[in-house]
């Protein structure tokens, strides 16, 4: 199978690395990849919004199974496009993708599903959003129901600031038309956990679950982010709580939207919250988390090019649940100073080629300069992720790791799955 990964971050260095692993993969494409992927297949300098571009490429090298990494070019309908063309792509059409580009379509999928999820009431003018704003209890989520780039959520945690944001995102369009339409929600309290599922729109097959870091700062203090690391598996999520997941969540919507006549291929992942009450949907996503491919990959024993080949195609049914081998695996993310605000390019990355087998290093932000030194080239440089038989082992291993590579003012948290040794 000759295999084009589409996107240039960590996660999609993991995706070409678990792929390129496969007996039945020969070729390993990137569009547009990364100095970590050039190492294990053949970059095409073809960015994720030229769709165009990527059919034709798809044909030029002969693919037989594209798989997309980022939402943007899900939501702009990269698999219609690939489909009308007889191309084999994993990943949602454009309508069914909407589980991730429109919240407001999401939110009424979850409730005529059954499916549990956060009470929540749309609006799309700025006055009937900011009164009923103010009745609401405290704190206030806020929701831009189209992409932004992970900035459309808010926690208010206050009437001020709710009314303050939904002038930001409605009045001032910060968002542009993302906020639209917006969700108010009642605010969720509980672990956040990461499920994702492999599915071919009736059949669909969960993978670990995963816990993922969004704040800068330990603690999650900070400013939100793209995601500062991740670790996999949740030992609070155990097989029994996965089997009720799959039954109550992940089922239920595929099966949902089959019945409407979107038949959903690709990745499934739900964002959610394990209340007191039980695990609660905040959010679907039509692709892989990033970072948490980083950490759930390196555990994966399957074949992931068979997985998604079968996803792709519809014959998950006859595919063997994915096998995992036991451990843990920790993945911290390196970024730049500054990130998610102002950051340097251009610092030389030191060290990474000296980690030691026992790590992984998964590029997102690096660039080779003129001379060929690896240098950093966005907020998120690379998760180094280890896998070890605890998460006590994982932690101390990726962090000497990590005391190994250096980029001038590299910023990274340090309590990355801390929860799961101290508690
Ligand atoms: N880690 C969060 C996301 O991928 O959306």
């Amino acid at each position: 199978m000759r295999v084009l990964v589409i996107g240039g971050g960590g996660r999609e260095h993991a995706l070409a690395w678990k792929l390129s692993q496969s007996p039945q993969v020969s070729d390993v494409f990137i569009a547009p990849g990364n100095p970590g992927t050039a190492e294990i297949g053949t970059n095409i300098p073809v960015p994720v919004e030229d769709i165009d571009r990527l059919v034709n490429t798809a044909e030029h090298h002969r693919i037989d199974l594209t798989v997309v990494g980022p939402e943007a070019p899900l939501a702009a309908g990269i698999v219609d496009r690939f489909q009308a063309r007889g191309l084999t792509i994993a990943g949602p059409t454009q309508a069914a993708s909407q589980i991730e580009s429109s919240k407001v379509w999401a939110k009424a999928i979850m409730n005529r599903a059954g499916v549990p999820t956060a009470r929540a009431e749309r609006y799309d003018t700025f006055e009937a959003a900011a009164d009923a704003a103010l009745d609401m209890p405290l704190p206030i989520v806020i929701k831009a129901s189209g992409l932004a780039a992970g900035k459309g959520v808010v926690i208010a945690q206050t009437h001020q600031d709710a009314v303050d944001s939904l002038r930001d995102m409605m009045v001032e369009r910060s968002l542009g038309d993302a906020a639209d339409e917006v969700l108010l929600e009642d605010y969720l309290v509980g672990l956040e956990v990461s499920i994702i599922g492999i599915t071919d729109g009736t059949t669909i097959l969960p993978l670990l679950p995963s816990c993922d870091y969004k704040r800068a700062l330990d603690g999650d203090n900070g400013p939100n982010t793209g995601g500062m690391g991740a670790y996999c598996p949740v030992p609070s999520v155990d097989p029994e709580l996965m089997v009720e997941i799959t039954r109550t969540i992940l089922q239920p919507t595929i099966d949902h939207l089959r019945e409407q006549g979107i038949e959903y291929r690709g990745v499934l992942y739900a964002g959610m919250i394990l209340t007191p009450d039980g695990p609660r949907v905040m959010e679907f996503n039509c692709r892989f988390g990033d970072p948490e491919t980083q950490v759930i990959l390196p555990l994966l024993e399957s074949d992931l090019a068979e997985l998604l080949y079968a996803s792709a195609t519809g014959t998950l049914a006859d595919v063997d649940q994915p096998s995992w081998r036991n451990g843990a695996a920790v993945g911290v993310v390196l970024a730049s100073g500054g990130y998610p605000g102002d950051y340097r390019k251009g610092m030389q990355i030191q060290g990474l080629a000296d980690l030691s087998g026992d790590l992984l290093a998964f590029h997102a932000g690096t660039d080779k300069d003129s001379d060929g030194t690896l240098v950093t080239s966005g907020g998120r440089v690379v998760t180094i992720t280890a896998v070890e038989d605890s998460f006590a082992s994982a932690r101390e291993t990726v962090y000497r790791g990590i005391s190994g590579v250096s980029f001038r003012d590299c910023q990274y948290r340090t309590d990355i799955a801390a929860r799961e040794v101290l508690s």
